[in-house]
């Protein structure tokens, strides 16, 4: 199959006893609605109704605006968690905000209290919560991630494998729900005999991402109670894809200093394209098949992307995508492969997420066991962006014409992208590339 664009990522996130003499304090005060004791599809139409709140699911109408003011919020967060990444280094990123919100969902449903409260704030959505119950979060999500995976014409596929420790109980209606929710299985495992457990998951995980990524865990920790691991993948192709034979290794400006030699394709052709005046900036989108598009922003000069990141918003994203025109213009474009691994524990508190990873956190709904907390959360993504393969070549070659000299976009210095999902402009991906030649 020829790609213009592949793209796959994990998140892992590991539980385990804390150890601690002193025994944490729980916070007592709550009262949250117990939706987890009394959860199943039927109790929780009746709770819908008995709310006086239309499901989600129910109107076409209400449904479309509760998704897509959801989407919008999780794009902030996924922009604000790219910001705390960007900001601690200067080189290549690459995130899911997806992923990571689909996976901080679980612990939403495993959390109460304050827990729960730093995780909903943490993932921007708390204005939506007052609204409804816990339930409807994840409703969203399964919703959202159904839709959006369900495209004959690219490839996207999310999901969530989970290991268990073999005698470590969790409760029942947390298992009904993340079935029903996330569709999760729990693997048994005994993290005991690290190198069988390590084995087994990596096996998994290989199964379930074609080879992509084989040798994910590299430590295990054998307190380990439970590791939850998403994965997300995307293959597009480009409407109109660039030709290789135009494909030349030409000079990418990584600032005044310094440079490198990359693969630059090339076409001439019609873009939809902006220049947005404030930051200064190029921004350009490119039409995967299906409904999905990737977004490019190009400073007008080589490193001004900081300024680029700060301003980042849903509503800036709008405005771009509002002032876009359709020109015909001469691009080159790098080719590029990045591939990065990244704690996120840090990155999340740093939104706010704090409790979750500490011996005060409150699973309570997750299990009865105390002591248990999140250790890590890793994410792993790969994306590969290339030509789409000769068989293409020919269909954009027409295109040039001999007497009107098309202005030139060419993207030979560091640059911003993300992937968008257009049916509820989801955030599939965000990422920069500073240096083209580095992974
Ligand atoms: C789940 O729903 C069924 C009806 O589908 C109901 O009979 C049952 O009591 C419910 N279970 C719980 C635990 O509430
Ligand atoms: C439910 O909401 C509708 C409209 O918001 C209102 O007319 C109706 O009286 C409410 N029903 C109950 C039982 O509160
Ligand atoms: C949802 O989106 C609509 C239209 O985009 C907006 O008017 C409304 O205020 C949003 N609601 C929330 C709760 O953000
Ligand atoms: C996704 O949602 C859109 C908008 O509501 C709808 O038109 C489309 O049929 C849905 N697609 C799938 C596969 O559910
Ligand atoms: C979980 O699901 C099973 C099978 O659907 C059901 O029998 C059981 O009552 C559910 N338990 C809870 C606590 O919801
Ligand atoms: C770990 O598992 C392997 C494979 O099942 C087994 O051969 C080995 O004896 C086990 N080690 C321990 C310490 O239980
Ligand atoms: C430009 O955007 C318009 C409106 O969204 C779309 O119909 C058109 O196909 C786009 N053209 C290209 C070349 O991407």
């Amino acid at each position: 199959m020829k790609t213009g664009i592949y793209i796959l990522l994990l998140s892992e996130i590991c539980f385990e006893f804390i150890q601690a003499d002193i025994k944490p304090e729980f916070p007592k005060e709550e009262k949250e609605s117990n939706f987890l004791e009394r959860s199943n599809i039927s109790i929780s139409k009746e709770w819908y109704h008995h709310k006086n709140i239309s499901k989600p699911f129910e109107h076409q109408g209400f449904e479309d605006l509760t998704l897509h003011n959801f989407t919008e919020k999780t794009a902030n967060f996924g922009f604000n968690l790219y910001r705390k990444i960007a900001m601690t280094h200067d080189n290549n990123v690459i995130i899911s905000p997806l992923s990571v919100s689909a996976l901080m969902s679980v612990y939403m449903m495993a959390a109460k209290g304050e827990t729960h409260r730093q995780i909903v704030k943490g993932l921007n959505l708390h204005d939506m919560k007052d609204r409804v119950d816990h339930q409807h979060l994840p409703a969203l999500f399964k919703q959202l991630i159904g839709n959006i995976t369900t495209n004959e014409e690219f490839l996207l596929v999310q999901g969530i494998l989970s290991f268990i420790q073999k005698d470590f109980k969790l409760k029942e209606s947390f298992l009904n729900l993340s079935k029903q929710y996330f569709d999760m299985d729990f693997l048994k495992v005994d993290f005991e005999n690290l190198t069988q457990a390590k084995l087994f998951i990596n096996q998994n995980i290989n199964k379930m991402t074609k080879g992509k990524i084989p040798g994910f865990f590299e430590e295990l920790d054998r307190h380990n109670k439970l590791v939850l691991v998403d994965y997300i993948f995307f293959k597009g192709k480009w409407v109109y894809p660039f030709n290789s034979k135009f494909t030349e290794i030409e000079t990418f400006h990584i600032n005044k200093y310094r440079s490198v030699q990359v693969p630059m394709m090339f076409k001439s052709d019609k873009i939809n394209s902006t220049f947005d005046e404030n930051l200064r900036c190029t921004v350009i989108k490119i039409p995967y098949k299906g409904n999905a598009h990737m977004l490019i922003v190009i400073p007008e000069k080589e490193g001004d992307y900081i300024s680029i990141e700060d301003h980042l918003t849903t509503e800036l994203v709008e405005s771009w995508l509002g002032n876009m025109k359709t020109r015909k213009v001469d691009i080159s474009f790098p080719k590029f492969k990045l591939e990065q691994k990244y704690k996120m524990k840090k990155l999340l508190q740093g939104l706010g997420i704090k409790r979750l990873f500490t011996c005060s956190a409150d699973l309570s709904h997750l299990t009865d066991h105390e002591y248990v907390a999140v250790s890590q959360v890793v994410q792993n993504a790969v994306i590969e962006v290339d030509e789409e393969g000769t068989e293409a070549a020919a269909a954009t070659a027409s295109e040039i014409t001999a007497f009107t000299v098309p202005p030139v976009i060419k993207v030979d210095r560091p640059f911003l992208f993300m992937i968008f999902e257009e049916t509820f402009k989801t955030l599939l991906f965000i990422g920069r590339v500073i240096d083209p030649t580095e992974m």
